[in-house]
């Protein structure tokens, strides 16, 4: 039977589920020394499409009946979406998220502490927001704030001492934390806080994750030397598929898929064993008919738009000015003085646009030399340029 998950699926079945034995035993090990009373903190990173969410969803189900857990999405912040991401609106979600996960529990003690902590602290109210289906107060002043915050955060904690018969301790997951960078100059503010409130939470493990690179600013700030967690910080990284593991992979999931020796090279250089753009071109591909090298190149080339519909999404977002940035890269990389020169301007003028090129994960830059870090988006202008003489510059 035909069972690949689409590459927009976040939560798999375990038949869909493939691969990744040692990261999950590994993260499970190192998650479950919370029972023990010594929690520990864990980042993984790893390039988008590598199937860190629904890895993350997996160990959480995995671990859901010992453990109080959470996960919680930042990108889906109500206020990031809005380009308007706030402490207060990432605090509302926390919040939100480790009631429902009571209400999951049946832990209902906890909403007796909720509302007994606000009558006390006597909020200066501004406003009362729905948070996951409960009211959440919001403070008026900076100092309610900082209050609200660390009831929040030490939620999980509290509700372990609550029910440390029921559970063995508590799992936060932290997703697309690059989000974070959102905060621009408060960023650092806030993961020192972050940081000065969990790192007394004996039986709280957290694990951040998100789609960056290694050598992105904000790993530095948080899990650098120098950065808010220092060394406390464990890293697990997760990589594509290697050659092996695809070929295993679709010959049990999708035998209908007839990919000759040298058609099945050609798959794999074209999703580079990104499960993303391995299960998006393998649905796309034709089924029960050989598939050559030649055959798989054309049908790359066809099914394109729709393997990068995501990033055609961020493409058709950017400026014109990030647009044409991006068009220099494609033959080879630069540095941003060359980048200047080809489009005529001062290299000055380049640092916001690239800098929010990497942020958005399209570029990166190492050693001064900047790179287009999506191949498949690449392929993509590449493909539209070969066929019409200009790049899609206007929105699609
Ligand atoms: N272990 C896996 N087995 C099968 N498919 C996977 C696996 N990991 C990822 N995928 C596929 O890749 C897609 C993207 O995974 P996701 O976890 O969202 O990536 P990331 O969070 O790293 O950007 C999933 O929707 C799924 O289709
Ligand atoms: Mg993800």
């Amino acid at each position: 039977m035909e069972d690949l998950a689409w590459g927009t699926d976040a939560e798999l079945t375990d038949e869909q589920f493939y691969n990744r034995e040692r990261d999950i035993s590994l993260i499970k090990s190192l998650l479950e020394t919370t029972s023990k009373g010594s929690p520990p903190t864990i980042m993984i990173v790893g390039i988008r499409g590598v199937g860190k969410t629904v890895l993350l969803k997996k160990i959480k189900k995995e671990l859901e009946n010992d453990y109080l857990t959470s996960y919680v999405d930042l990108s889906a912040t109500s206020g990031y979406q809005k380009g308007e991401l706030t402490e207060i609106g990432i605090m509302e979600h926390f919040y939100g998220s480790w009631m429902e996960a009571c209400q999951n529990k049946e832990f209902f003690t906890v909403f007796k502490k909720v509302s007994k902590f606000f009558k006390t602290k006597k909020f200066e109210l501004r406003d009362i927001v729905d948070a996951g289906g409960i009211p959440l107060p919001i403070p008026q002043s900076e100092d309610d704030y900082k209050k609200l915050s660390k009831f929040v955060l030490n939620l999980p904690q509290t509700v372990y001492e609550d029910h440390s018969k029921d559970i063995k301790g508590s799992i936060m997951i932290i997703d697309e934390f690059q989000a974070l960078k959102d905060l621009g100059g408060r960023l650092d503010a806030f993961l020192w806080f972050l940081r000065s409130v969990i790192q007394n939470q004996k039986n709280v493990a957290y694990v951040f994750s998100g789609s960056i690179n290694s050598r992105d600013s904000i790993i530095e700030k948080i899990a650098g030397n120098d950065g808010a967690f220092g060394g406390r910080m464990l890293n697990v990284e997760i990589y594509p598929f290697t050659k092996e593991t695809v070929r295993n992979y679709l010959n049990e999931k999708l035998p209908s898929l007839k990919l000759e020796d040298s058609g099945f090279e050609r798959f794999y250089k074209c999703t580079n064993g990104i499960p993303f753009y391995v299960n998006t071109f393998a649905k796309l591909l034709q089924k029960d008919i050989p598939l050559d090298d030649e055959r798989v190149k054309c049908e790359f080339k066809r099914t394109l738009p729709l393997i990068a519909v995501h990033l055609i999404n961020q493409w058709s977002r950017l400026t014109l000015h990030e647009q044409n940035i991006l068009t220099t890269l494609i033959d080879k990389p630069l540095k941003r003085k060359e980048i200047g020169e080809k489009l005529s301007i001062t290299s000055g003028s380049l640092s916001k646009p690239l800098h929010k090129l990497q942020n958005l994960g399209l570029t990166e830059s190492k050693n001064g030399v900047y790179t287009i870090s999506e191949p498949i988006l690449k392929a993509w202008l590449k493909k539209e340029y070969e066929e019409k003489g200009v790049f899609p510059f206007r929105s699609i």
